[in-house]
Parts: structure tokens; C-alpha cells; sequence
């Protein structure tokens, strides 16, 4: 399966797990490709089955660069898969349900349930233990 992993991550938490997540994907003989969209990608993205979008929490929600990314993504075709990510230091964030309304807005398809991974500081370190959530997402995921 194509895969296209779309991240924004100022510290390095959400840049860390994105790429534990890629090699996860990797070893199980899926075709991932990674793009930072903290500024406007210069690269064509090419088409994917499946999009896994990666944002830190801002303010309980998401930073505007990623919020206008969202906004300006256009699926290949519409009930393309897509799949969250996100690192919090406060479980109220509502960053993920505001990407989950826009995107399916565009006729885009949720493939599993979210991934969320706690920060105890702003550049880290991760909870621990998150190594094993994140293989169970990675499993999720190759079912489609
Ligand atoms: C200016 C700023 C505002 C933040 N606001 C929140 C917030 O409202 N809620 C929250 O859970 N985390 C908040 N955080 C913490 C980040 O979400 C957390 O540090 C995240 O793991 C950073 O990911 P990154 O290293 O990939 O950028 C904030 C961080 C910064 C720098």
C-alpha cells in the first residue's frame, strides 16, 4: 500500500514518532513516503492509498500552518483513506477532531482510530510505553 506520511513538529516529538512509525510501516512491506508540512511542501506529493497526518497540539487545537494545510488538501479521489496523529501535553486537545471535520468534508475516509502520544515537556520526553500503542495503530493500519 502507498502510504504518505504528512508531519509538522517544531520539538521533535512528533518528528520522532512519525519516523518510528515509517519504519514500522517499512518492515511490514508498505510503500511510505514522509513530507514535513510545517511550510508549504515545494515537492509534488504524489498520490497514496492512505494519508497519515501528523500535528502537535497548539492551544488546545492545531498550529494555523497546519489548520491551512488541511483546509488546501485535495484528496487523489474522494473515500481515500486517512488515518491521526498527534503529541499533547494536555488531553483536552481538540486538535485531531478539527482535522477529522475537515477531511471528511472532502469525501476522505477515517482508517482507524487516532494516535495520540503524551509529551511530559514541551520538547519531551514522550510518555513511555507509547513503542507498543504505536505498534498496535501500524497493525490497524496494513488491515485496509
Ligand atoms: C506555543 C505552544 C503552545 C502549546 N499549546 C499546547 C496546548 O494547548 N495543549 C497541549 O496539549 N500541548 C500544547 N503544547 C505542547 C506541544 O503540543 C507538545 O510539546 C508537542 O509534543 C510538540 O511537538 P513537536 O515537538 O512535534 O513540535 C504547546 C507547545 C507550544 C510550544
Amino acid at each position: 500500500m502507498k502510504i504518505n506520511i504528512l508531519y509538522a513538529s517544531w520539538f521533535g516529538n512528533g518528528k520522532k514518532v512519525v519516523e518510528e512509525l515509517a519504519e514500522i510501516l517499512i518492515k511490514k512491506n508498505q510503500d511510505v513516503r514522509l513530507f514535513s508540512i510545517m511550510e508549504k511542501p515545494t515537492e509534488i506529493i504524489p498520490d497514496a492509498d492512505l494519508y497519515i497526518f501528523s500535528s502537535p497540539t497548539r492551544k488546545f487545537s492545531l498550529p494555523t500552518n497546519v489548520k491551512d494545510f488541511i483546509s488546501s488538501f485535495t484528496p487523489p479521489k474522494s473515500q481515500t483513506y486517512y488515518a491521526l496523529m498527534t503529541t499533547y501535553m494536555d488531553p483536552r486537545t481538540i486538535g485531531l477532531k478539527k482535522m477529522e471535520s475537515v477531511l471528511n468534508s472532502k469525501g476522505m475516509l477515517k482508517a482507524t482510530g487516532d494516535f495520540k502520544v503524551k509529551s511530559l515537556g514541551i520538547k519531551g520526553p514522550l510518555e513511555t510505553g507509547y513503542n507498543e500503542k504505536l505498534m498496535a495503530f501500524a497493525e490497524e493500519i496494513v488491515k485496509l
